[in-house]
């Protein structure tokens, strides 16, 4: 390759300028993307034409599935399920000509109030590492390249193009990284996106010691990074600090790049490894071997991605209160449905670049019409009065409540905004039997917790809104989805109530809760949440019983493998339905350890029938009694007695073990 086939490659072409790279294939850009790499036509190099999509193809795409969004799929706790929303957005992208999709969303959710929190998992590194990994193999099986992002600690919006993000090493390893060495050990990801923001003070695009010590050396990734679009700041910092490829256009790698190795800043041997990098998960993709006949104005929907979004709506939404078991409804119940986001603005989908254009929107007005037996009447909530009378004249009343969540914003606070709350104040004061229905993205506060009968979660649910609401309101589908992250009682009972610590001081955010995040903190604070991470409510029971831990001591070797740690749990279901239970596995460090109290390490779903016992089996990896040791520079397990919690939902943990480790007298 010359050295300008070389730099090509590394920048992306900037479709809205319409700019002519001379010598390439392209006499305009295609816009529909946003972002491009022109084809090489002399070496054979594919064009690379990059779209968003966290729950179905982005960037104004049309005939396209609206997938509920990426907290409501990893509310279901399926691995399994997050394989088939990858497969499904894969196969979409592809369809649509994409060859590097811009998905999924990894970071763990720091911050309540992120306006990312719908995009992401939720709030444990391991967690997300499990459900990235998943997405990705989904992804890339259809032909795309997965873009995991953002790299590295992205958890907040506000100020985002210049926050920095003040964390400590120990932390960085332990809570952000996880999920992004899950996406290249187990997902095999071909390309990260770095982000807008600062660590410690360092850009994240031009920042060595994230790029270099931490992706490419300590997870030997071998892929690719790209820029998010604005994100690069220079052009030598980030070419020798290991930013691969800018987008979406050439500011600082085009011509400035150019010069910076004629210059003799920037090496031919780090030219040659940004394009090696590239080129790498190109080959492995099949890029170079396969043709992709489809283009953006291909129609890539089907029935069968149609029945997809709605059941991963239906999996992914929580029950998190059902007094008296008033639910399932049934159908001979009149029904008063309450709030705009019953009907009249539907709330499918979060906004910024992960926002897709529904193919069509089934209302929870029109959902539970078609479902329900009896008479159901609505009002849209903008009049008090009228909707109390309303609520007051049905049975049931259930209303819905969203918040907006985008890029480019944190929400000011966990309220629900719009008088929303006196909305439901109103109507649980004229209707005894009262069910909430929240769309949101992230947690809010629930002022009228108590006052109400019911509470779901239904995040942003996608194009089947209506449709999966019903089937579970009427138990047509049994609630089975628990909360990735936690919900608060009280603004000022959350890991990041301060200032310093978000949105910041003088562009410094202060990530003091250290390994406290999420459950962590309100464990280690004994603090009551609302409802706690892991927390979801079925229409049958489950218990657990017989934990078992084997082997009970664990030896282990310098330089040798670990033993894999298995335990062992029955579960059965003591109700009259079938459904699908959780089963969470905890682990407590030794003290001396300094870890938070206890942390998830192993999950697994299990169908039960009626009456019916499984036993689960979950590993438990070497990680699992390891602290990142600074001093070290890596992670090393730590002998002691370690407790193992099982049961389901971090504050529910009745099943106890615990193992010893121990090292065979060989030096660490
Ligand atoms: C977002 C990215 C997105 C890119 C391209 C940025 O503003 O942060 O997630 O992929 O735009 O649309």
């Amino acid at each position: 390759m010359t050295l300008d086939e070389k730099i090509v490659l590394m920048h992306g072409v900037n479709a809205m300028k319409g700019t002519v790279e001379t010598g390439f294939d392209w006499a305009v850009p295609p816009k529909e993307y946003v972002g491009v790499a022109p084809p090489i036509k002399r070496l054979g190099i594919p064009s690379l034409k990059l779209a968003d999509g966290r729950a179905g193809v982005g960037n104004d795409a049309k005939d396209i599935t609206l997938l509920p969004a990426p907290i409501a799929a990893a509310s279901s706790w399926d691995t399994g399920l997050l394989h088939e929303f990858g497969r499904v957005l894969g196969e979409e992208q592809w369809g649509k000509g994409t060859n590097v999709e811009l998905g999924p969303s990894i970071d763990v959710v720091r911050v309540p109030e992120w306006g990312r929190t719908f995009e992401s998992y939720g709030e444990d590194p391991y967690f997300n590492g499990q459900m990235a990994a998943a997405e990705i193999k989904g992804i890339q099986s259809q032909g795309p390249i997965a873009d995991a992002n953002m790299y590295l600690t992205m958890n907040q919006e506000s100020d985002r193009f210049r926050a920095d993000s003040v964390v400590d090493e120990r932390t960085l390893q332990e809570i952000y990284l996880p999920p992004f060495e899950a996406s290249v050990k187990d997902g095999h990801v071909g390309t990260f996106m770095c982000a807008y923001v600062k660590t410690n003070g360092v850009y994240s695009c031009e920042n060595a010691h994230i790029l270099r010590d931490l992706l490419k050396t300590q997870l030997k990734f071998d892929g690719w990074v790209m820029s998010d679009w604005g994100a690069t700041h220079s052009t030598v910092d980030c070419a020798n600090n290991g930013l691969d490829q800018q987008m979406p256009d050439d500011t600082f790698y085009g011509a400035a790049l150019k010069k910076a190795v004629v210059d003799g800043k920037v090496s031919v041997a780090t030219i040659d490894e940004h394009v090696r990098r590239i080129l790498v998960p190109m080959f492995r993709q099949g890029l170079f071997d396969k043709t992709q006949p489809g283009k953006w104005t291909s129609n890539v929907r089907s029935p069968q991605h149609d029945v997809f979004s709605r059941s991963v709506a239906e999996q992914g939404t929580i029950l998190l209160k059902n007094d008296r078991a008033l639910l399932p409804l049934q159908p001979t119940a009149t029904i008063a449905v309450i709030g705009a986001a019953g009907d009249k603005t539907p709330k499918i989908e979060g906004g910024g670049s992960s926002a897709v254009i529904a193919p069509y929107t089934v209302s929870p007005l029109e959902g539970i019409r078609k479902r329900a037996g009896a008479q159901v009447n609505y009002a849209d909530g903008s009049d008090l009065a009228q909707a109390a009378k309303t609520a007051g004249a049905a049975q049931f009343a259930i209303v819905f409540a969203n918040t907006d969540e985008t890029e480019g914003d944190d929400r000011p606070d966990l309220v629900l905004p719009s008088k929303q709350d006196q909305l439901i104040a109103a109507v649980a004061a004229a209707n005894k039997q009262t069910i909430v229905v929240l769309d949101t993205g992230g947690p809010v506060l629930m002022p009228w917790a108590g006052q109400v009968a019911g509470i779901i979660e239904a995040w942003y649910p996608g194009q089947e809104d209506g449709n999966a609401i019903a089937a579970i309101l009427y138990g047509d589908v049994n609630p089975s989805a628990k909360l990735p992250l936690t919900f608060p009682r009280t603004a000022a009972e959350i890991p990041t109530a301060k200032k310093e610590q978000w949105p910041g001081v003088d562009g410094h955010s202060q990530y003091s809760e250290g390994l406290n995040v999420g459950y962590r903190w309100y464990d280690a604070t004994n603090t009551q949440p609302l409802f706690p991470f892991g927390f979801g409510l079925s229409y049958t029971t489950f218990q657990f019983s017989h934990l078992s831990v084997e082997p009970a001591e664990l030896e282990l070797r310098s330089g040798a493998a670990a033993g894999k740690v298995t335990v062992k749990v029955d579960v059965t279901n003591t109700g009259k339905r079938k459904g699908a239970e959780v089963v969470e596995v905890y682990v407590g460090h030794p003290p001396a350890n300094g870890e938070p109290p206890h942390q998830l390490r192993a999950f697994a779903k299990v169908q039960l029938e009626p009456g019916q016992t499984k036993p689960v089996m979950l590993e438990l990896d070497e990680r699992s009694f390891s602290i990142f040791d600074v001093s070290q520079g890596r992670w090393v397990s730590q002998d002691g007695r370690y407790e193992i919690l099982a049961g389901d939902s971090s504050r529910d943990l009745t099943l106890h073990s615990s193992i010893t480790v121990e090292h065979a007298g060989v030096s660490r």
